[in-house]
Parts: structure tokens; C-alpha cells; sequence
């Protein structure tokens, strides 16, 4: 099971990426638009951060265009996935890129058919935004839970990468349903270790500590 953080700030990730526990960086435009400066220079300084795979987006309508862009954000970094849009072009483009060895992953899947024709091009990843389903009242957890038996039934080696997550409760559940992957906003990551009890306990293990005098060094 893996940990993507879903982010282009390099300033989150870098702190983060000192835990070892990340396995790659999941960015889109709206993230890299947020960034001040040069797109391919943010990417490579993520790139260069953290050693998995960091999903750069295409933003080309036409699988020809997306498959040009995809040829200059590769150039970038070794380890730099394509993000490609579930439309038709991007399966195309998809199916292409695979063929020509490119790690992809498809993009903002909201159906377990949309994610059966991105198996079926050969996606690296599948990417089923998960809050976004919820927002318009679905339910993105059952989506997951879905795409995963779907995926099981015909052993697709695509990898469920578990998007758009706002809750500690939503990684939790896409885990126990078995995605192979979540992207996490930094903001949730620092929620999944933070407990009230472990503060209280640690408070109450040195206020005892320093009561009794005492001296590990
Ligand atoms: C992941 O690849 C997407 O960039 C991201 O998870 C979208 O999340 P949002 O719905 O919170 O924008």
C-alpha cells in the first residue's frame, strides 16, 4: 500500500517526505497554477524530492496534443508520471503512451466504466476522485469498492489510486476496501497521526519523568 501526497507545493512536501513514508506526489493544474514560478522547475525540484512516481497533467484536448505534452513533461524527471483525462482522446492518448513505455495515470474517474476502459488501455493508474462524488451526494467510497472487484474479477493490473480524499475517515475506508494507492492533501496527512489521547498520555509519561528526578543520559 502506498502514500502519495496530492500536492505542488515543494515547501509541503519536503518536510513531509523527511517521515520516509511517501511513495510519490500526485499534482494537477489547478494545484501548479496555485505555484509561483516555472511549472517544469517545480516539477523537477518535486521530482527530485521524492523518489516515486509525480503525476504531471496534460492539458491538450486531442490525443495527438496531449501525446506531444506528454513527451515534454517526461523530459522532465525519470520518475514523472502522465496524468491524462478519462475522455475518449485521453484513452487514446493513453493507449498510445503505454505502448511507448510511459507510466500513465487516468484521471478524474467518477464510474467503475470509466474505469474499465482505462484497465483496458493499460493505465499505470486509475485515479477515482472520491470527495467529488460525495459533494454531488454519491458515494465515492463505493466507487473504490467497485472499481476493485471489477479490477479483481478480470485480474487488470492497474493500480487504484484513491483521489479527491477530505477525511482521515475516507483513507481509512479506501484502504480497508484495498486501493493500492492514496493521494492525501498535507493538511489530512498531519490528521492521521494526531491524536487527543496521544498528547494527554505523552503530557501525563514526562510530567511523571521530571517529577521523579530521573535521567536517561
Ligand atoms: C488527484 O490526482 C487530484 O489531483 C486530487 O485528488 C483532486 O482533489 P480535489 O477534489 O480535492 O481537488
Amino acid at each position: 500500500m502506498k502514500i502519495f501526497l496530492d500536492s505542488s507545493d515543494i515547501n509541503e512536501i519536503k518536510p513531509l517526505n523527511k517521515t520516509g513514508l511517501i511513495d510519490g506526489v500526485t499534482t494537477n493544474p489547478s494545484l501548479l497554477a496555485k505555484q509561483q514560478g516555472n511549472f517544469k522547475q517545480i516539477l523537477k525540484s518535486i521530482a527530485n524530492e521524492v523518489k516515486g512516481p509525480i503525476s504531471a497533467e496534460v492539458t491538450a484536448i486531442k490525443a495527438d496534443k496531449m501525446i506531444d505534452e506528454a513527451r515534454i513533461l517526461q523530459k522532465i524527471a525519470k520518475n514523472i508520471v502522465i496524468k491524462i483525462p478519462l475522455t475518449l482522446d485521453g484513452l487514446i492518448a493513453c493507449n498510445y503512451l503505454i505502448k511507448k513505455k510511459f507510466m500513465v495515470n487516468v484521471t478524474l474517474c467518477f464510474s467503475v466504466s470509466q474505469a474499465l476502459l482505462a484497465a483496458k488501455a493499460g493505465a499505470t493508474f486509475i485515479s477515482p476522485f472520491v470527495g467529488r462524488l460525495d459533494d454531488i451526494g454519491e458515494n465515492g467510497l463505493q466507487l473504490i469498492k467497485d472499481i476493485r472487484t471489477v479490477y479483481d474479477n478480470f485480474n487488470f493490473k492497474t493500480k487504484i489510486l484513491a483521489a479527491s480524499i477530505r477525511t482521515v475517515t475516507h483513507i481509512q475506508e479506501v484502504l480497508k476496501i484495498g486501493a493500492d494507492v492514496v493521494t492525501i492533501p498535507p493538511k489530512i496527512f498531519h490528521e492521521l497521526y494526531k491524536h487527543e489521547l496521544t498528547v494527554k498520555g505523552l503530557e501525563t509519561f514526562l510530567s511523571d519523568w521530571k517529577k521523579s528526578g530521573k535521567q536517561i543520559n
